[in-house]
């Protein structure tokens, strides 16, 4: 059997990998710690679960849910934007829930670009950005992230002409893999870059409510001018531990949100309305878990990075994001430092290649993992740091 180009031509995608590895190892009887997905270990909060249970029992909740969702979640999610950013947004026209972001971010290239078309994408970055773009017959530009330029494009060097030519922009803060933050400063700048170059901007924003040490990160929309360029596209996967129900949303430009509302609309038939509740009750109810959430991630994000740092790493400890963006250490490259680390003490860390080539040099780790994995997972770091030393001594 043939398939089509498009398939053939896809790399295979970066986490399937990672947990082929880690069943292969599990196959045949080992035990290993992954720090290498962003996956919340906690569950859903008790109040967000009870609702959907609640919902699920209901007959009407059973049949095939509306395209553009329950106008009750569009509200939600509006008045969510107005207490947390002072957002207004038009819950008809300028909301639109998904089922979970991705599959917005995957879906939208095919409302901007056309073949040939280029759009501009952070490198490193979440995978899905240059894929979708390239199934959509387009080209992906990217925008190198250096450590120089504290992981933010640099709009001044991206050349006029791919500028001009380019039909969106990708954005995500804060910033998978490298935990990086932007403020309103930056967004301003990028407001301005795309009215100049005539560009629409996605900014992918899934990790504004996972943020440390006080530290409250902004939305795009606040940015002015921003929704006349823009969407933001979220979830609520990381904010309320729901990565296993599949909900999320984009806001923002009304002719961008309707342009993926008639896309998907002839693709998908909608989010389980019991799913729907669910979010509204997270969107409306007690808050109290996203501190709680964060308080666990902090202590955690501490462990980590002085444990990376006692093992020669260079790590700095992110303000936002699940992830702690670490150097490997001179002489490895990104794979071969996480092979080593897989196969000498069962520890897996995603390989910064896996962002695309300008995350070489670096490691990916998650804090989502529970604290019991976790001391034991720093522990073996310890171990494999310990043995080192003693080779090196011996030499
Ligand atoms: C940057 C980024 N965007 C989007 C997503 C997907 O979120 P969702 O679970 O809502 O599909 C992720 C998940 O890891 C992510 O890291």
């Amino acid at each position: 059997m043939k398939m089509a180009r498009r398939i053939e031509n896809l790399p295979p995608y970066l986490f399937v990998e990672i947990i082929n590895k880690i069943n292969a190892k599990k196959a045949k009887g080992e035990a290993v710690i992954s720090l290498a997905i962003g996956d919340p270990d906690m569950p859903t909060p008790p109040h967000i679960i009870e609702r959907l249970c609640q919902a699920a029992q209901d007959p009407a909740n059973h049949r095939y849910p509306e395209a553009a969702s329950l106008p009750e979640l569009r509200q939600a999610v509006a008045e969510w934007y107005k207490k947390r950013f002072d957002v207004s947004l038009d819950a008809d026209s300028e909301v639109l829930p998904l089922i979970g972001a991705k599959e917005g971010i995957a879906h939208i290239a095919f409302c901007l670009i056309d073949p040939g078309d280029i759009a501009l994408v952070p490198e490193p970055g979440y995978p899905v950005y240059p894929v979708s773009t390239m199934l959509a017959g387009g080209t992906p530009y990217c925008m190198p992230l250096t450590k120089e330029n504290n992981f933010l494009p640099d709009l001044d060097i991206i050349p006029e002409d791919i500028a001009n030519k380019a039909k969106f922009m990708w954005l995500n803060y804060p910033n998978n893999p490298t935990g990086a933050v932007a403020d309103l400063d930056f967004f301003h700048k990028v407001v301005k870059f795309a009215q100049q170059h005539n560009l629409a901007v996605c900014h992918d924003a899934p990790y504004t409510e996972v943020a440390f040490d006080g530290y409250r990160p902004v939305s795009f929309l606040q940015a002015d001018g921003a929704r006349e360029v823009g969407v933001e596209f979220h979830s609520l996967s990381k904010s309320y531990n729901m990565t296993g129900w599949r909900i999320g949303m984009v806001v923002g430009n009304a002719e961008i949100v309707g342009a993926l509302n008639t896309l998907k609309s002839n693709l998908d038939s909608g989010i389980p309305q019991a799913i729907q509740y669910a979010a509204i009750e997270a969107l409306t109810g007690l808050q109290d878990c996203i501190q709680q959430h964060n308080a666990i991630y902090q202590r955690r994000r501490d462990l980590v990075v002085d444990m990376l740092r006692s093992i020669g790493l260079e790590a700095e400890p992110p303000k936002a994001s699940l992830y702690v963006w670490a150097k490997v250490p001179e002489g490895y490259t990104s794979v071969e430092f996480a092979n080593e680390l897989l196969e000498q003490v069962g520890v897996v860390v995603t390989p910064g290649i896996g962002f695309g080539k300008r995350g070489e040099g670096y490691v990916r780790l998650s804090l989502t993992i529970s604290d019991a994995g976790l001391v034991k997972g720093l522990s073996r770091l310890a171990g494999w740091r310990d043995t080192k030393n003693k080779f090196r001594a011996k030499r």
